[in-house]
């Protein structure tokens, strides 16, 4: 009787603490108020600054649910899209598990953050994260908003996972904001941006040109991105029962002369697993394989960069469902030689197949 009403206490009180995570979340998804209006700026000399400069950032800190590198591509390319539309200065703010710096430089533009230079303006917080139900309702208001007059503050830290080019597209400020948006398929107009925005850094680049210089003299490169997911954590992508599947299409490579092979992966056991089937021809680099968002290493995220820099440079690029190796083969910018593992097979796709097939952006 007793364990009885406490178990329908305790069924209360998570009943209660989901209602007020989804209120939350309402909330801040939604929440229109401002929590201070733009004062006026100054130049050093006393004049008023006519029209000052807006920001819009890019943010993944600490407390954030940032996820993988794939979604947080992805929330790059919607910030950036949405600062074009709202005529606002983008950046990137991203310290969790450490700051992007420490892997990416800005190529043609500049998005690198001095916080403390925007601590004295008046800034917010707006949260876009993909709760069932709102999510159409996301869509709808990016589709519809004026972004020029939606936020009245200096800085907005933007934070969230998801893709929103296609509703953007729609928005009615595109044709004039950003007219090549309506040139660009969604995977040219993510590898334009990419490559606007990013460079591997010094540190970067030694580590990839090193490690291709010593293992890929002559030979076409071959790579796989073997998205595992992790069980109770992450949905499952490939089956451990299918990967013959995958070793089989590598198989193909089999001649040392010929072919190097590099296997991205984010299961230890599935890397073993590859550098014993080919250990003739594979080779790794350093940093501890594990997901992104579980994780808070600095050297799961260094990993991460540098496999989707190789997967951008290999020869024959087979993928699985994963947001970051299709960012890789975007970037890479061909068809040629792409192939995609779908449901116990592997055939030659495009950058468009590809998306459309597993359809996680
Ligand atoms: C103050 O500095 C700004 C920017 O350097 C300049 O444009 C403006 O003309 C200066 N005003 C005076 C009064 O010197
Ligand atoms: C890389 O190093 C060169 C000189 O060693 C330096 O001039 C350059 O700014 C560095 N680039 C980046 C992105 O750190
Ligand atoms: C690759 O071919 C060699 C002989 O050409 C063979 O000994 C080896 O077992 C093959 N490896 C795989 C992984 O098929
Ligand atoms: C690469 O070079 C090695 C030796 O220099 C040679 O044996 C091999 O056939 C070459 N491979 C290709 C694909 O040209
Ligand atoms: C892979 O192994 C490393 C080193 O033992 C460990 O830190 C990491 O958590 C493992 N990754 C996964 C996904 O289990």
């Amino acid at each position: 009787m007793k364990s009885s009403r406490r178990i329908v206490a305790f069924l209360f009180l998570i009943a209660i603490s989901l209602l007020m995570i989804r209120l939350y979340y309402i909330w801040t998804t939604i929440a229109p108020e401002s929590s201070c209006m733009p004062q006026p700026r100054y130049f050093t000399n006393g004049s008023l600054i006519l029209n000052p400069v807006r920001y819009l950032i890019d943010t993944c800190v600490d407390e954030d649910q940032c996820f993988g590198w794939g979604d947080r591509q992805r929330a790059i390319v919607t910030t950036y899209l949405v600062s074009l539309l709202s005529g606002r200065q983008f950046g990137i703010y991203m310290t969790n598990p450490c700051a992007l710096e420490n892997f990416l430089a800005p190529n043609k533009l500049n998005w690198i953050v001095k916080k403390d230079e925007l601590d004295s303006l008046c800034t917010r917080n707006f949260y876009m994260y993909n709760v069932h139900l709102q999510h159409n309702r996301q869509h709808q208001m990016i589709e519809t908003a004026d972004f020029q007059t939606l936020f009245p503050e200096d800085v907005i830290y933007f934070h969230t996972a998801q893709d929103y080019l296609p509703s953007i597209r729609r928005n009615k400020l595109t044709a004039d904001k950003i007219p090549w948006l309506h040139r660009y398929t969604l995977g040219e107009a993510y590898g334009y941006i990419m490559k606007l925005l990013f460079t591997p850094n010094n540190n970067t680049q030694k580590t990839v040109t090193e490690l291709l210089s010593k293992h890929v003299k002559n030979q076409t490169l071959v790579c796989a991105h073997v998205r595992m997911g992790i069980v109770g954590f992450d949905t499952l992508r490939t089956p451990k029962s299918e990967l013959h599947v995958i070793w089989d299409f590598l198989h193909r490579y089999n001649d040392t002369n010929k072919y190097k092979l590099y296997v991205a992966t984010d299961m230890n056991e599935t890397k073993a697993q590859a550098k014993k089937l080919f250990r003739d021809q594979i080779f790794d680099t350093v940093g501890i394989i594990d997901q992104m968002h579980r994780s808070k290493s600095c050297e799961v995220f260094r990993r991460v960069i540098v496999e989707q820099e190789i997967l951008t440079r290999c020869d024959i690029l087979m993928l699985t469902q994963s947001t970051m190796g299709m960012i890789a083969a975007f970037t890479r910018n061909t068809n040629n030689g792409l192939y995609c593992f779908y449901k116990e097979r592997v055939f030659p796709c495009t950058i468009e197949t590809l998306h459309e097939l597993h359809n996680i952006m």
